[in-house]
């Protein structure tokens, strides 16, 4: 556990993204600024997570071993840029997945951070090579992508420009680990990073068996939430392989040609237009109508199942 006696961290946005980094590094016992170009957001935000905190801790889920009171001491909010940086350890950058928007923020703290502090992106899939390009600081730069809602699922994907210092990336990886984030490495910077190319092959496929017509979107859907999840929530798919025979040799070895002949026949890239995706959105919509309140209600579910599942996970004696 930090100690509140370590550099604050610096959160630039407050939005979703800024306001869960914020909960996450309080409940390691971080001090967080958060900054954000609106002083109302800011306000808001404070509020917001006053809110979740309290909700947090009468569930029992909230995280960290500091009481809500603690943690919330930690958060301040601050208007000023320069001030904002003074003594950070490390900046998270949440602000709108723009690029220019970011490359004007980062060419800003560029001029105004130490040798010492890290520069991190929270982008979703804009590329190391193009944001930090041209930076005075790029040895301290790196993406770490988190997941959406990160308080509840802790995968983050470390990525570095091509000139990251190595310990830049260290650091990081030890931060995220010390506020209960489950970081990776991606080595070499790649569109969609891991998690969404993983994510995109998933939905380009489903898309596929929906559009020909073998499946219907609802039973596509269970075949994922009944079947392949349940099994990839604890295991991912190389050590499926490796259980699922008498090591990974013995898979391959048995399942190697099916797999291929399989893969043969997967379609080009689906256009998410026309017939289908009126298809999909009315199938959708008979479970969960796409109005903001039922839209809100099932997100507020998934987020239930989430706590209860990362609790389960926590139990496991073996991960
Ligand atoms: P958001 O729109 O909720 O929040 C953005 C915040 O940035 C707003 O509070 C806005 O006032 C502030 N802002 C705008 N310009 C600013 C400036 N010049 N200086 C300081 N603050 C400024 O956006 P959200 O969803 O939090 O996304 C932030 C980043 O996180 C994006 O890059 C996004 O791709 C990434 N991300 C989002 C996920 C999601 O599911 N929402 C998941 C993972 C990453």
């Amino acid at each position: 556990m930090a100690t509140s006696a370590a550099g604050p961290v610096l959160i630039v946005g407050s939005g979703l993204i800024g306001r869960s980094w914020a909960m996450l590094f309080a409940s390691g016992g971080f001090r967080v600024k958060l900054y954000d170009i609106e002083q109302q957001q800011i306000t808001n935000t404070l509020e917001n997570i006053r809110k979740d905190m309290k909700l947090l801790e009468q569930s029992g889920s909230l995280k960290g071993s500091l009481s809500a009171e603690q943690q919330l001491s930690l958060i301040s909010g601050c208007s000023n840029i320069q001030e904002a940086v003074e003594g950070a350890m490390h900046i998270q950058e949440c602000v709108p997945e723009d690029l220019e928007l970011k490359k004007k923020i980062f060419a800003q703290l560029d001029e105004i951070i130490g040798d010492n502090v890290i520069l991190s992106s929270s982008t979703s899939c804009l590329l190391p090579s193009k944001l930090f390009a041209g930076l005075v600081h790029v040895k301290q730069c790196l993406v770490a992508h988190p997941v959406n809602p990160p308080y509840y699922v802790p995968l983050v994907e470390l990525v570095p420009h091509p000139e990251t210092a190595p310990a830049t990336v260290d650091r990081t990886h030890a931060l995220m680990q010390k506020i209960g984030q489950s970081p990776v490495r991606v080595l070499k910077e790649v569109d969609g990073f891991v998690l969404n190319r993983l994510q995109y092959a998933v939905i380009s496929e489903a898309w596929r068996l929906v559009q020909e017509g073998i499946v219907s979107p609802s039973d596509l859907d269970l075949v994922m939430s009944h079947g392949l999840g349940l099994r990839y929530a604890f295991m991912g798919p190389l050590e499926t392989m490796h259980v699922n025979a008498e090591g990974m040799l013995s898979y391959c070895d048995r399942y190697g040609e099916s797999m291929k002949r399989v893969l043969k026949t997967f379609g080009p890239i689906p256009e998410f237009s026309g017939a289908t995706v009126e298809k999909v959105h009315q199938a959708m919509c008979v479970k969960v109508p796409a109005d903001p309140e039922h839209l809100s209600a099932r997100r507020q579910w998934r987020e239930q199942c989430l706590v209860r599942l990362a609790k389960l996970k926590s139990q496991m004696p073996f991960q």
